[in-house]
Parts: C-alpha cells; sequence; structure tokens
C-alpha cells in the first residue's frame, strides 16, 4: 500500500469541528508513533491520533519520556502524518523544547509544525507555562493542555500513581483548567486523576477533557496502541483495556 502523502479527504476545518464543538459525544483518540500503525487507525476512524513523547519509552525503551528529542518527536510525526487521510494529528512537545521561556516554545511548536504537518501539539501544565501557550496560540497553532500525571515531571512526582488525591493539587488542576480553556486549547488531557476530579473538571469545561485513567467522565479517552494491542505486557494499570494480547500471541 501506498502512503499517502498530505493530501486530506478532510479539511482542517472539520477536523477542527469534531475534536472541539463534539464535547456531547465521546470521541477517540490513540497514541501511535509510524505511519502503518497510524493508517490503520485512520481508516478505522481514529478521531484523533496523538504522537505522544510516551514514544520514547514504547519505540525507543527509555524508562521515561524525557530524554526523546524534539528531532526525534519531529521524525514520529512526519512517519503517521504521511499516513492519514482524515484523523487529526496532535503532537506532543517534549521535555525541555517549551518549559524554559515562551519564544523557545514557539520556535519548539513551529518546528513540529512546519517539518511534520501535524495540526496542534500539546504541552503539559498550567499556570506554570502560560506564556508559552499564549505565544504558541498567537500563532496560530491549536494547543492540548494535559494535566494530572504529566509524565515529563515524574521526578518530581517520583512515582507514576494517581494525582490530586489532596485538595491543594486538585484545586490546582481545576484552576489550571480553566485557565488553559480561557488562553483558547482545544482539548485538555486529564491523566491519572480521580474519577470524581475528572467528572468536576469537565463539566466545568466547554471545550473536551480526554481521558487517561481518570475514570468513565470525560468526554474522550485516549490509549497507546502498543498498552491497548497487549505489546507493553509488564505494563498492567487498572484501567487498561486490552483488545489483544500480542506479547503472548507473538512469543
Ligand atoms: O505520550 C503519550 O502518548 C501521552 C498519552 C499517554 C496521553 O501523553
Amino acid at each position: 500500500q501506498q502512503t499517502k502523502g498530505n493530501e486530506n479527504n478532510r479539511t482542517i476545518t472539520e477536523m477542527w469541528l469534531v475534536t472541539t464543538k463534539r464535547k456531547a459525544e465521546t470521541s477517540s483518540m490513540l497514541s501511535t508513533y509510524n505511519c502503518y500503525m497510524a493508517i490503520i487507525m485512520d481508516a478505522a476512524n481514529v478521531d484523533v491520533i496523538l504522537v505522544g513523547d510516551y514514544a520514547s519509552n514504547v519505540m525507543a525503551g527509555h524508562e521515561t519520556n524525557l530524554p526523546i528529542t524534539l528531532n526525534q518527536m519531529i521524525y514520529h510525526a512526519y512517519s503517521v502524518i504521511r499516513a492519514i487521510d482524515r484523523a487529526l494529528v496532535v503532537v506532543d512537545l517534549p521535555f525541555g523544547s517549551y518549559q524554559s521561556d515562551p519564544k523557545e516554545a514557539l520556535r519548539s511548536a513551529i518546528r513540529i509544525m512546519k517539518e511534520s504537518g501535524a495540526h496542534a501539539v500539546k504541552v503539559e501544565g498550567g499556570a506554570e507555562i502560560k506564556e508559552s501557550v499564549k505565544r504558541i496560540l498567537a500563532a496560530g497553532i491549536p494547543v492540548m493542555g494535559h494535566l494530572g500525571l504529566t509524565p515529563q515531571s515524574i521526578y518530581k512526582f517520583g512515582t507514576y500513581t494517581v494525582r490530586a488525591k489532596e485538595e491543594v493539587e486538585a484545586e490546582k488542576l481545576k484552576q489550571d483548567a480553566l485557565l488553559l480553556e480561557k488562553l483558547g486549547c482545544f482539548g485538555i488531557v486529564l491523566e491519572k486523576i480521580p474519577a470524581n476530579l475528572t467528572k468536576e473538571v469537565s463539566e466545568s469545561l466547554t471545550i473536551p477533557t480526554i481521558g487517561i485513567g481518570g475514570g468513565k467522565h470525560a468526554d474522550g479517552q485516549v490509549l497507546v496502541i502498543h498498552d491497548l494491542l497487549g505489546m507493553t505486557h509488564e505494563f498492567n494499570p487498572r484501567f487498561l483495556r486490552r483488545y489483544m494480547n500480542l506479547y503472548e500471541e507473538m512469543g
């Protein structure tokens, strides 16, 4: 099969509408990092493909997502973009490419958009990255937020367990979600937070929330394709629904 270049059947506007205006319906988002997996997902009508920095773990075998570089993210995003006809493709800005100052954040986001052809970027954090988010949005680049267990801060958290169980952290998360919406983000990933907090945040926003490990109340859910297909057999969080067990079947 030929890869399809960048000639989308659907316009960017149509894709944008699917993800931003359809809060009432559940939308699907899956993470992948290569061309042929993206071809399958696109044909299966997945709404949003996330080229996440979890590629650092599942593609390169690192323990965390910190080592992956901007160039490597662009390579993965470029491979996915060339495969798709219809899905909206969101790409993670990797650790170190946007936290230091807003100008660097914008330069990194522009590189992703220009060199991969992606449609939007995703960043982790709230108030602390406000100026960077503003600057990227001001350049016309759609931004998705990511709150809760933000894996780029794993060495601050020290564990991948549920965040925002305490009132102070939960309150900050609620404020950050409202801030990201006010700044103009088109959606927010909520990772590993209590289900009642996912519900409260989702109800307080007009933009969609996409959950992972945060219960059923987010507007959509995201999973990583390697986890969903059972390739990462040693990764067994409670929230993960495996649809296959490729590790066993191929082994
Ligand atoms: O990197 C990634 O794929 C992600 C999802 C797990 C939300 O950020």
